[in-house]
């Protein structure tokens, strides 16, 4: 590898293989290659037990320690979030406060990279999943991936009372859409309280789908995603789970 390719993470399914420890410690996001070596030569890397300051000692991933902690894992990563209101799912900063925000900071410098699978709005809270694993990410965000997805919503005014069959049939039209909306399963708790079930994830589908039926969303909160709910995950809290759990 030359000096300008990162140090990717080894090959899913690989067997173990030993890797630089600068390169171990820039791709898991503990400092830049340049810092790495700084904090490798001060003697705060150790390899099973014993302080290595060669920046290209090879290691196996777990002898290594960093200030005296186990590096993080070098799996890939899938992680849930309670997304609180006003931040956004993107990497831009300009945009605004970023979820990536709410992870360790280390995390946010990992290569891969962790980004969000789909998209809340910025004035929607809820289950977020967030992964820096390539393959999953395009899996779960294809048009062919019907997972469900459950939002509790506030609506700003009482229901009709048609919006359950509407949303049932299959044929509701978005604007600027070319096909109709899937079936999506609306539960009514009262005239302006429901919860709404979609298996797509098109722009903004929710609050679109009830401008359609002359209404407005007042407040969006995503409670469920496949077999995953929030539990006791707080407000701008976080956690790893496994494929399992969600599929
Ligand atoms: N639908 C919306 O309108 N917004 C979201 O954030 C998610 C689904």
């Amino acid at each position: 590898m030359n000096s300008t390719e990162s140090p990717k993470r080894p090959m899913k399914n690989s067997k173990p293989s030993k890797q630089r420890l600068d390169q171990l410690l820039t791709s898991l996001g503990y400092a830049s290659r340049s810092e790495s070596k700084k904090l490798i030569a001060a003697g705060l890397v150790t390899v099973a037990g014993e302080i290595i300051k060669k920046i290209d000692f090879k290691a196996f991933h777990h002898d290594v320690t960093f200030q005296g902690e186990p590096l993080d894992t070098r799996e890939e990563m899938l992680i849930m979030m309670n997304k609180p209101l006003d931040f956004v799912c993107s990497h831009d900063d300009d945009e605004g406060k970023l979820v990536y925000s709410l992870l360790p900071s280390r995390w946010q410098k990992r290569d891969p990279k962790i980004s969000t699978i789909g998209r809340l709005d910025k004035e929607t809270s809820g289950l977020l999943l967030l992964t820096d694993d390539g393959q999953l990410l395009h899996r779960l965000t294809s048009p062919k991936y019907h997972v469900p997805k459950l939002y509790e919503v506030t609506l700003d005014r009482p229901l009709n009372g048609n919006e359950t069959d509407i949303f049932a049939s299959g044929t509701l039209m978005l604007n600027s859409e070319k096909t109709p909306c899937l079936p999506a399963k609306l539960t009514i708790i009262d005239d302006t309280h429901v919860t709404l079930e979609i298996t797509e994830g098109r722009y903004h589908q929710v609050r679109r789908m009830f401008a359609a039926v002359g209404n407005h969303v007042t407040t969006l909160h995503r409670s469920k995603i496949g077999n995953l709910t929030l539990g006791d995950l707080k407000l701008g809290e976080y956690r790893m789970v496994s494929q399992d759990e969600l599929l």
